[in-house]
């Protein structure tokens, strides 16, 4: 029985899109009224061959069901593993926590079907912690997106009663969380911006041959000029302009868009500092343009606009998102006391903590779903 009012040791574990990694963080956390500290918090990356075979499966590459299942065993056991190293870098034991929450990996995300990996009973019976996972399938069953479900634990963690506040991740996707002051969870918006790192990275990895996943620092567009005519292309990209609710993955920014944007630059003989810059600015430009049309618009305009993950590790995309939006501040999470990295696993033990307790995880106005409905399937 997981108990309101009692303190707990929890532990979230996320990979998002980017498939960079298993973020893992163990908490300490009282429900409600919510109070929550990160005790520890570290990412496993994935191997090399452990990230190919994830990102083949992701990018729709022809695959078998054995290697499927495979995949999804495989993965249940590098984020079991990935528990047993966080609790022996914490020196906390396993005995010691209540739960996990795995998020797993996605491998397959659209209207209609959501497909995460990584099965949830290796987690448990290697570690011996009951653990939530499949979070997804519940949501979408009731009529919803299925995403984004991060929102549910910003609007509990960051709301504030006199102020409203904006929270955006970039991930390997943009996604924004707007909670107006002292509001009900049915006025919170969030959606999916469009790219986040994801098209950045991809068209890194093309330039260094595989060699590199990421722009450091965004050392390389800070380098390059951005070319306006294909940014202003580029922006016209339907999903970017689409109105929500809306969630968007790989099936949109994956490897065909990098190609269609590589084959772009070649043509108008962009340097490769000039085309990190050119994509560095879409990602800042479509966050900062879907805020305006489809947040501040119609809403009392927040102070700031605080950052979380990898994305707020690359300066030029900080910069240019600063510049996008002169009515506010930008602030990295890790400034307002929120590990920047460690935000959606927190999320997601949060999450499965609400599961545990039997509450209504959704917010339905959020994801477009019917009603609300709890999350999760539970592995003892
Ligand atoms: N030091 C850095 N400089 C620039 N970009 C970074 C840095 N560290 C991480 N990133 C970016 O963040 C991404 C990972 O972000 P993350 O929040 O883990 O995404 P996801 O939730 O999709 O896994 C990396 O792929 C990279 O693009
Ligand atoms: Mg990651």
């Amino acid at each position: 029985m997981i108990r309101d009012n009692s303190y707990y040791y929890a532990v979230g574990l996320m990979s998002g899109t980017s498939m960079d990694g298993i973020d893992a963080a163990l908490i300490r956390i009282r429900l409600r009224p919510l109070k929550l500290r990160l005790h520890t918090f570290q990412t496993y990356p994935y191997g090399n061959a452990l990230q190919s075979r994830v990102l083949a499966a992701a990018e729709g590459q022809a695959t078998t069901t054995a290697e499927l299942a495979a995949l999804h065993d495989d993965l249940g056991e590098v984020f079991a593993q990935a528990v047993l190293k966080l609790c022996r870098k914490a020196k906390v034991s396993l005995g010691q926590l209540a739960w996990i929450g795995s998020h797993g990996q996605t491998v397959f995300h659209s209207k209609q079907h959501t497909l995460q990996l990584a099965e949830p009973a290796i987690i448990a019976q290697k570690t011996g912690v009951k653990t939530v996972a499949d979070f997804r399938p519940a949501d979408m069953a009731a009529g919803g997106l299925g995403a984004p479900l991060t929102p549910y634990f910003n609007y509990h963690y960051f709301r504030q009663p006199r102020q409203a506040v904006l929270f955006q991740n970039i991930g390997g996707i943009g996604n924004v969380t707007y909670i107006p002051a002292g509001q009900h969870p049915d006025q919170v918006i969030a959606f999916d911006t469009g790219p986040g790192n994801m098209v950045m990275d991809g068209v890194m990895r093309a330039l260094s041959g595989g060699s590199q996943h990421y722009d450091k620092g965004g050392d390389l567009a800070a380098q390059g000029n951005v070319h306006e005519e294909l940014l202003k292309n580029w922006l016209t990209d339907g999903f970017i302009k689409q109105r929500p609710p809306k969630a968007c993955g790989r099936e949109q920014y994956g490897a065909a868009f990098v190609s269609d944007i590589l084959k772009q630059a070649k043509a108008h003989k962009l340097t490769e500092a000039d085309l990190l810059a050119t994509v560095t600015a879409l990602t800042a430009e479509s966050i900062a343009g879907n805020c305006r049309r489809f947040i501040f618009k119609q809403n009392k305009l927040p102070a700031e606009m605080i950052v979380g993950g990898g994305g707020c590790k690359n300066k030029t995309l900080m910069k240019i998102l600063a510049v996008a939006l002169p009515e506010l501040n930008v602030v990295s999470a890790d400034e307002r006391g929120l590990n920047s990295d460690a935000a959606e696993a927190i999320a997601f033990a949060f999450l499965a903590g609400e599961t545990l307790a039997g509450r209504p995880n959704n917010l339905s106005s959020v994801t477009g779903a019917k009603r609300s409905c709890v999350l999760g399937k539970i592995v003892y």
